[in-house]
């Protein structure tokens, strides 16, 4: 018999996690104004809002945290940093920061300016809101396949080349970057091939267009390409990942990702005159080049987090648990973005709950009802999250209206999928039953999802 995947790694410390009463959650949740942010995390079962900052970091990891070098300038942490840098990415100049979307403002701080166009696979809202911020504007070029969320295509994270390249004929001396994710988590963590990199390589070389990749994660990428990909399947994911990274003039970072540790971040580039410039950037906002936020002990974490992130045993187990879920779902008829990608399944709310109106928040109401019921904290990928128009101030419907629930790395257990599985299944079997969502009561004007109030849309 073909044996199953089992985790390539055994417990040595745990963390108690209490299941309450769906009456204890109807009261809590609604004295967090219907906004799951606010809950304290003593009040959830099974956590599955972010899987960044939230995974289990290994006895080699904790053991560099023992050795790390806190010397302000110079320190020996940072030396490991740069040396797992470049080995594995193949980058000569790099800055930490003390996330990834530090990592983007310093980006964007260099080389951004009013009236830029920033072509991209569904930038993530961080990246997007810097890009905003500065009233610039995030191109989405994804391409249609990502958008049908039944159909099994390989790779959703792709960009339609022509509607990349149709940016970058108009808009000359106007687009300072493009920004591809690896992998694209608005999507529904999807890969991007390596054929699409390189269709976008070439056409960063026509228009002379610096591209870069927003790296969050690059190893779960790599992965698919590995097993989804023609022509890689006998690659490791360290040849993969160089592959990928040949093509790259640079990347934003948030380790807290596939580095697998619960801070930390980093820019990393080739050209020495934008390190040059971006310095300055990180020095005013960050910190001294040569820690940038991050202190030695977690510097050293994140270099050994590099190593471990790009195990393909370790990689196996994580995307198989995703799959897991995302099969069992579908056993249920539950309709879910497919194939399920990386770091998550994401529910099509759409779909599950047909019957509401988009502008009483379908993703958002179903992720509230998954609390009620199980105890699960997801979190909303819709209209909510999609803020308002910057310039007409009208509330943004996206294509697709997601549940996500990630998964933290090396923290849950299968068992704590199935119960998953089946809390689903259950509000699921009473979706007739959930007739009126959510209205908006306070929002904050950018990345309005983290503070938003809400109120049952008939009250
Ligand atoms: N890029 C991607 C693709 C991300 O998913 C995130 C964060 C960032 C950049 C920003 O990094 O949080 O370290 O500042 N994603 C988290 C999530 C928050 O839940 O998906 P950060």
């Amino acid at each position: 018999m073909k044996l199953p995947y089992a985790e390539p790694y055994k417990i040595k410390m745990v963390e108690s996690i209490k299941n309450l009463s769906p009456e204890e959650r109807r009261v809590l949740i609604k004295e967090a104004k219907y906004n799951l942010f606010n809950l304290k995390s003593a009040d959830v079962f099974i956590d599955m809002l972010t899987d960044s900052g939230t995974g289990a970091m290994s006895d080699k990891q904790w053991s560099e945290m023992m050795l790390g070098d806190e010397s302000y300038a110079g320190a020996s942490s940072y030396y490991k940093m740069k040396d797992a840098i470049k080995s594995i990415l193949g980058f000569d100049y790099f800055l930490p920061t003390h996330q990834g979307r530090a990592a983007e403002n310093v980006l964007f701080s260099t080389i951004l300016k009013e009236g830029d166009l920033v072509p991209g696979n569904s930038h993530f809202d961080t990246t997007k809101g810097h890009i905003e911020f500065r009233k610039a504007k995030a191109v989405d070029c994804t391409g249609e396949q990502a958008f049908h969320t039944e159909t099994l295509d390989d790779f959703k994270g792709n960009v339609d080349i022509d509607k990349m390249e149709k940016v970058l004929k108009e808009n000359p001396g106007k687009v300072p970057v493009i920004v591809m994710t690896v992998t694209c988590n608005t999507t529904g963590g999807q890969p991007v091939s390596m054929a699409n990199l390189k269709a976008v390589r070439k056409l960063a070389d026509k228009y002379q267009v610096p591209l870069f990749y927003d790296s969050a994660r690059f190893a779960e990428n790599a992965y698919f390409i590995k097993v989804r990909e023609k022509g890689y399947e006998d690659k490791t994911i360290a040849e993969i990942v160089k592959e990928m990274y040949s093509m790259a003039d640079g990347m934003t970072m948030s380790s807290k990702k596939d580095a697998i540790v619960n801070m930390g971040g980093f820019l990393a580039m080739r050209d020495p005159k934008l390190f040059q410039n971006a310095m300055v950037h990180n020095i005013m906002n960050e910190g001294y080049i040569t820690y940038g936020g991050m202190s030695g002990r977690d510097m050293n974490a994140l270099a050994q987090g590099l190593k471990e992130g790009i195990e393909f045993d370790y990689l196996e187990s994580r995307i198989k648990q995703i799959e897991l879920l995302g099969d069992q779902l579908v056993d249920y008829g539950i309709p879910i973005q497919r194939p399920t990608g990386g770091h998550a399944v994401f529910i099509d709310a759409k779909k599950f709950l047909p019957n509401l109106p988009k502008e009483e928040f379908q993703a958002q109401t179903l992720a509230l009802e998954l609390y009620i019921e199980g105890g699960i904290r997801g979190v909303e990928v819709g209209a909510i999250l999609a803020d308002r128009d910057p310039v007409t101030r009208e509330n943004r419907y996206p294509a697709l209206e997601f549940v996500r629930l990630a998964f933290p790395r090396r923290t849950y257990t299968s068992n704590h999928i199935n119960y998953t599985a089946a809390v689903i299944k259950n509000v699921f079997d009473r979706r007739h039953e959930i007739t009126r969502g959510y209205k908006i009561v306070k929002e904050a004007p950018i990345l309005r999802h983290f503070t938003v109030e809400l109120a049952p849309a008939d009250e």
